[in-house]
Formats: structure tokens, sequence, C-alpha cells
């Protein structure tokens, strides 16, 4: 049986994209390995959104050249957005690479494999760039893929990712995503629907709704128009999914409509994360967000009009071009005045064939870039600190994900570590049996996102239990499985 190594960097839909490669693999006959070095085959899927990912992969290349000398027979493949957006330029940097497939052709990568063992020489599979053809022809080569699923792929086999929507048509000047990823397209609700019947099936109980602008969702059949709410109510009645979040939003779209689907269906997660980017409008110009600071303020109170208990989170860029100082601290004001559950903070990587690497320099230094990162993470952590007191003394709904990082670093536990496991998880195994008697410390979510740390027993993973909080920091809630009382005995619900 070949034996296969995937390393997966990015966002969620490059974690989707992995599992449904190894899925197809699978049916294949390869197996998973965790090392490199007893690979047959390696692949890498990557990320093109800022310029550091994209290195990163160089460097794992070329700690493969040897490797590859030693065994030509080793097929080191790059697919995903690193493969679209480079193309032939990774063959040219890295020669001994066999496989290059953009992230609208992973379909392929099986045959490609196979065309490869067989001699064929290198294969390049990639879709048509923004301006090689017609909107129809472009569509047409970025093919959504998702025939399969693979549960021993996930994170955990109770929580999967869902795509309803690819590609991106909002063009932000600084962002590679709409030439990667190609024109936006929302997968039908049927597919959608029948997907995640199965993954219910399969004992899924959460599912994430991934879209790089998901509250567009719109689908259109002849008259009939689906809108994200109307999606969000047909998920909503399948039995066996208890909780349903959808991710990421765009400011301008999110309607009322879809914030009354999120207050009315009990299911789904009160947790929004809609990415401002900027709190200056004349940063948000030249981002082209397609939004004024004022419009996001009011879409934001909204929010807190319809659901005045969600977490809301966002992105921002610091050091895009042209920013001041003045331009800086108004990103600051927003940060403090929306009180976000959290903010992702990212210095500006100019990225070529955007519109802002054509238009604007990059004009800011690295070093202010990185004060300015800093100094916003800092208001930030102190705002998500403030965010969780409020959940001392209270109860929360937790979804047991696994063992906590810390309790997997001291071996406390013979299950595999959340994070890990798509990467050490052997194929047909379920991984060591936990111990059953044993406390270990594990790690859930709340409906609104937030971590919860806690002590309990292996068995949990993959429930929804009660945790009353005692303790918080910025990023986590510290808590204890409450006890219920049923009848003449306490029962609790740790053993
Ligand atoms: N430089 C820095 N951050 C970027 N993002 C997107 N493009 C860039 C870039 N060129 C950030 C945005 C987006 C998140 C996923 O990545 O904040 O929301
Ligand atoms: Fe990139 Fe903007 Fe599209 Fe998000 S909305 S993927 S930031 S172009």
């Amino acid at each position: 049986m070949p034996k296969l190594y995937i390393e997966t960097v990015g966002c969620q839909m490059n974690v989707l994209d992995s599992e449904l490669v190894v899925a197809a693999l699978r049916q294949r006959g390869y197996e998973l390995t965790g090392s490199t070095s007893d690979a047959d085959t390696i692949l890498f899927n990557t990320c093109s959104v800022r310029e550091h990912a994209e290195e990163k992969i160089y460097s794992a290349l070329g700690r493969l050249k040897n490797a590859k000398r030693q065994n030509p027979h080793k097929i080191i493949g790059v697919i995903g957005c690193m493969a679209q957006n480079h193309q032939r330029t990774v063959f040219e940097r890295a020669p001994y690479v066999d496989l290059v497939v953009g992230p609208g052709q992973l379909h392929q990568v099986p045959d490609l494999l196979e065309k490869i063992a067989a001699g064929a020489g290198p294969q390049l599979e990639v879709s048509l760039g923004r301006k090689d053809g017609s909107r129809d022809e472009i569509t047409r080569s970025h093919e959504s893929f998702d025939p399969l699923r693979d549960p021993t792929m996930r994170p955990t086999p109770f929580q999967a990712y869902v795509r309803i929507q690819i590609g991106c048509d909002k063009f932000c000047t600084y962002c590679i995503v709409p030439s990667v990823r190609g024109p936006e397209q929302s997968r039908p609700p049927q597919h959608i629907l029948a997907e995640a019947r199965q993954l219910a099936a399969e004992g899924c109980k959460e599912i994430t709704l991934l879209g790089q602008t998901v509250n567009s969702y719109r689908y259109r059949d002849g008259e009939r128009t689906t809108r994200m709410s109307d999606l969000l109510a047909a998920l909503h009645e399948i039995d066996g999914l208890e909780r349903i979040k959808f991710v990421t939003n765009y400011p301008k779209d999110m309607t009322d409509d879809l914030l009354a689907a999120v207050r009315d269906l009990p299911k789904l997660a009160k947790y929004l994360h809609v990415p401002a980017q900027s709190g200056s409008n004349r940063v948000l110009q030249r981002m082209k967000r397609g939004y004024t600071i004022e419009e996001y303020r009011e879409m934001h109170a909204r929010i807190r009009d319809w659901l005045p208990e969600a977490a809301v989170t966002s992105d921002f860029i610091v050091g895009f071009c042209g920013e001041t100082d003045e331009d800086f601290e108004e990103s600051c004001e927003l940060v403090r005045e929306c009180h976000f559950k959290n903010s992702f903070i990212f210095k500006y990587s100019q990225r070529p064939g955007t519109k802002g690497a054509e238009l604007y320099a990059d004009d800011v230094p690295e070093d202010v870039k990185r004060r300015r990162n800093n100094e916003l993470l800092a208001i930030q952590n102190q705002i998500s600190e403030e965010d969780n007191q409020p959940f001392l003394g209270r109860q929360v709904e937790v979804l047991v994900e696994g063992p906590s990082k810390s309790a997997e670093r001291s071996g406390a536990t013979g299950i595999l570590p959340v994070q890990n496991r798509e990467q050490t998880q052997p194929p047909g195994l379920t991984g060591k049996m936990p111990v059953a008697h044993e406390t270990v410390q594990l790690v859930g979510r709340t409906m609104c996102d937030r971590i919860v740390v806690f002590d309990g027993n292996p068995r949990q993973i993959g429930q929804i239990l009660p945790v009353s909080i005692y303790d918080a920091n910025a990023h986590t809630l510290f808590g204890a499985v409450v006890t219920q009382h049923v009848g003449p005995e306490l029962f609790t619900l740790t053993t």
C-alpha cells in the first residue's frame, strides 16, 4: 500500500480540501503516515494569502531535496492556492517537485499521481486565471470537489466543515483569493443538504458552513432563489445535527433575514465572524472593501440589537499601503467600541497579481507594521479578557472536542490530540482506546465558540455537557462539569 504524508496550512477551506483528497486517495489504497521519510507520496496543501506562508512551503520543499535524490520514486506534490498562484514557478524553484495542482482541480490528484508513478513525468493542473476566458469558462475550470468524506481525517469525527460556496468576487485590493479560488459560486442547496444529512447519519453533531463570503450565499434555480437564511432553516431540520456555524461573513451582506435566522433557530451558533479589516474610511476605500466605517458600525449595531448575546469576531490588516498613525488609531478605536470577542490581526503582505500591488506602494515599514500589530493585539486581548469575565459562575453547554493541548503534552491520555489527529491517525484505526476511568484535562467549545478547559473523562469526548465556569483569561474559560442530582443517588456526569 502506498504511504501518503499530507501537510495542510491556511484556512478551513484547505483543511476540508485535504480531507477530501485523502478520502479519494484512501479509496485507491493509500494509507496515511505521519513522517515524510517513510512516505511514498508527500503532499503540501498550501496557502497564498500572505508571502510568509508560501516561503515556508519552499523551505519545506528544500528540506526534501536530498530525500528525493536518494529515492527518486518518492512523489512530491504542491496542491492548493500556492499551486494555482505560482504554477510553473514551483517547478523552477524546486525542480524535483512532481505535481502542482490548483484548488479547482483537486479531483484530478489520484489520476495524476498514478500517471507520475507510471513514469509520465511532472504534472501540472490549474484552473483558468481571472482574465483567461469568459466568466463561464473560468467558472467551469474551478470545479468544486466534495464527493467523499473521511471522518478520520477531521479534527474530530463529530465536527465537520461543509462547503456551501467557492471563490470570491469581491476583489479587495490586498487579497489573492479571487485569483486563486476563482469566481464566486454557490453550491446547490440539495447537495449541501444531502452532505449534511450524510454527516449527521455518521454521528456528526456540529457542521461549519464554509465560504469566503458565506453570507453572500444565494442559489438561483429557475424562479426559486435560496438565500443563506433559507439554507440555514433547511439544515436546522436535520435530526442529529446539534450545532451549525458559518464563516466568513462579509459585512455588507449581513441582512436582517439572516440575523433573524440566527436568533430564531436554536441550533445556530450565536457567533459571527465579520472582518472589518480597518477602522479608517481612507484605508477601507483603498482596500476596496465596499463599505464605509459608518456602515460597518451600523451593521454591528444591528447584530447587537438582534443578538445581544452573540460573540462577534473580526480580522484586521495593519500597515496596509498608506496607513497613517491616525488611520491605525481608528482601527484601535473600532476594536474598543465593538468589543469583539476576538480579532485576528495580520501585517499587510503585498501579493503580486492583486490590485493593491499594482496601484499602491507597500510603504509602511516592517517595524511599524510589527508595532501596530502588537498594539492592536494588546487592546484586543484586554477586551477578550473582559469579555470572558461575565461567564464566571455561569453554566455553559460545551461540545467536548478532546484532550487539551497541555494534557496531550504531558502524555496524560491515550487519545490522539485534537490538533494532530489528521497527521498521526493511521487509516482504519481510531487511535489507542482512551482509558475510561482516567481523569484528563479536556477542551471543548460553547455555542458562542468560546474555548473551555475542564477535567473530565475521555468517554465524554463528543458529548455536549453543562460546565460551570470558575476562571477565565483572554482566550480560555476554565470550568467543572456540572453534576446532576437524579433520584436518591448523586449521579455525576463525569463518571
Ligand atoms: N496581507 C495580510 N493579510 C491578509 N489577509 C488577506 N489578504 C492579506 C494580505 N495580503 C487577511 C484578511 C483576511 C484574512 C483571512 O487574511 O484579514 O480576512
Ligand atoms: Fe479576499 Fe475580500 Fe474576497 Fe475576503 S471578501 S476572500 S478578503 S477578496
